[in-house]
């Protein structure tokens, strides 16, 4: 069937032309002698209005019942449209019906709630905010390979599946094929993972980083783009246990070429989908956030504050603000701490850097202080933290003994350590969280609205 696409037909379309569309039903209307049928076909947030006159062949047979969700296809003729909200429609001259909607179909024409929408995660992509996400998410995805790829950036295929923990906090899913009710024991009695399928114990990686380094160390830069799994047991509208993530890490950079490169990749980000996505962010500024527009063009337009993690503190606690998490040097920042750093005291987005060390991962490099890091996160109004970086320690004698600091166990890392024995150089990459980005240019509330089928605790239907 050759049929044009709505949003190509509303973009290009003259009276007179002939077209056939075809999508699914959202409203039809009787007047005396024809039917108003409203058709989206999910190419844009526009539905087509399509005329269906009594003179059709199907007219009373189909047409009249049409429901909402029905699937259908319609050629005719585009006619300048007499009616209010839109400037063509459709004169049909032939009218398809592939299957009608039984009337419980659970998507009437109404607003649902987003949490409803979760339930029905198989059908939401057919409401026009769902819909939205899918196409902006396409479009932020194109956009960051485009940003890395004009750079210089090969893509690396980073493992799914892994035996090393790269942020060291213990929060993986186990893949194993042993029975779960009698696995094989050894002498001590516990699980004998020697048996299993990879002969170790494995896991869904948490990150693709240390791999990334793997190709930062040979090609120079590198970035993967990729899902990653986090069994950490949290209900926020800002986690997610399966989620995307594109880390880039590029060897002779330093921190300041880390932030840089972070502060101009968002940018890029946000830019993109201002120029290329406006009608679907034109729907969530006037659906969702009325200030979305106005925040992305001010986020596009600025430079990035950078503040250190000890500064941060400091205008932390000086801050006339009761927060529920307790400010210290030495604790991490809470959400609350960065929005109020992002929206309150710097108005934009702030690189905070140079955390404590021990309450960032292993593989940071560690600054004379021998208190510090060279870490930094991104954080942005409304979300708090959008990335996560660092440059990496690059000294074998250093690294090797902060991997025996906090217990972590040398074998894993063997080929890591190797990385700092043959041909060590400078390096530094950082993770961009892909949903808490498109939480950025939604305006939406919830992380489990901007991925098509979020995973969380007790969570993974559809
Ligand atoms: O700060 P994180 O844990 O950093 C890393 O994983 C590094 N290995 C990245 C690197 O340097 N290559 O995670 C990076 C980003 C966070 O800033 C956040 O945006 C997102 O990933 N993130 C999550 N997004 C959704 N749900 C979760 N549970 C997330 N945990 C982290
Ligand atoms: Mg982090």
């Amino acid at each position: 069937m050759n049929t044009g696409r709505i949003s190509t037909v509303l973009r290009n379309g003259k009276a007179g032309d002939a077209v056939t569309i075809a999508g699914w039903v959202r409203t039809r209307r009787d007047a005396k002698t024809f039917s108003f049928v409203e058709v989206n076909d999910g190419s844009c947030v526009a539905s087509l209005q399509v005329i269906a006159d009594q003179s059709l062949p199907n007219y009373q047979a189909d047409i009249v019942k049409l429901t909402t969700g029905s699937a259908v296809a319609c050629r005719g003729v585009l006619a300048v449209s007499p009616g209010k909200g839109q400037a063509l429609e459709l004169r049909a001259a032939s009218f398809t019906v592939f299957s009608m909607a039984p009337s419980d179909f659970p998507l009437q024409k109404k607003r649902h709630s987003f949490e409803y929408l979760r339930e029905i995660g198989h059908l939401r992509p057919r409401t026009n905010s769902i819909a939205a996400v899918a196409r902006l998410r396409n479009s932020m995805s194109f956009a960051a390979h485009t940003f890395f790829q004009e750079r210089g950036f090969a893509y690396v295929h980073t493992p799914i599946i892994g035996t090393s923990d790269c942020e060291g906090a213990g929060e993986m899913f186990r893949v194993t094929t042993l029975p779960p009710d009698n696995p094989p024991r050894d002498e001590n009695g516990g699980v004998d993972f020697t048996k299993d399928f990879f002969g170790k114990k494995a896991s869904l990686t948490v990150s693709g980083q240390l791999e990334a380094e793997i190709y930062a160390l040979s090609l120079s830069r590198a970035y993967t783009f990729g899902p990653t799994f986090r069994a950490e047991d949290s209900n926020t509208p800002r986690h997610l246990a399966e989620f995307w993530m594109i880390e880039p890490e590029a060897a002779f950079f330093d921190l300041d070429d880390d932030m840089a490169l972070a502060e101009e990749f968002v940018k890029y980000l946000v830019r993109h989908a201002l120029d290329k996505n406006q009608d679907d962010l034109a729907f969530f500024n006037e659906r969702i956030d009325t200030s979305l527009l106005a925040t992305l063009s001010a986020i596009a337009e600025s430079e990035f504050a950078r503040v250190s993690y000890t500064d941060a503190i400091t205008i932390l606690e000086k801050a006339n603000e009761s927060f529920d998490f307790k400010v210290a040097w030495g604790s991490d920042l809470q959400t609350e701490h960065e929005r109020y750093l992002a929206e309150t005291t710097f108005g934009k987005p702030v690189i905070v850097h140079d955390y404590p060390k021990q309450i960032k991962a292993f593989y940071m490099k560690q600054n004379d202080d021998g208190k510090t890091v060279r870490a930094m996160d991104v954080l942005v109004p409304r979300i708090g933290e959008l990335i996560g970086g660092s440059e990496r320690e690059d000294r074998f004698d250093v690294l090797r003994a902060r991997i025996a600091e906090l217990g972590l166990s040398e074998k894993d890392y063997w080929w890591y350590l190797d990385l700092r024995k043959y041909g060590s150089a400078p390096h530094a990459g950082f993770g961009l969280g892909f949903e808490r980005l498109m939480l950025l240019v939604t305006g939406l509330q919830n992380i489990r609205e901007v991925i098509p089928f979020p995973r969380w605790p007790g969570n993974a239907e559809f």
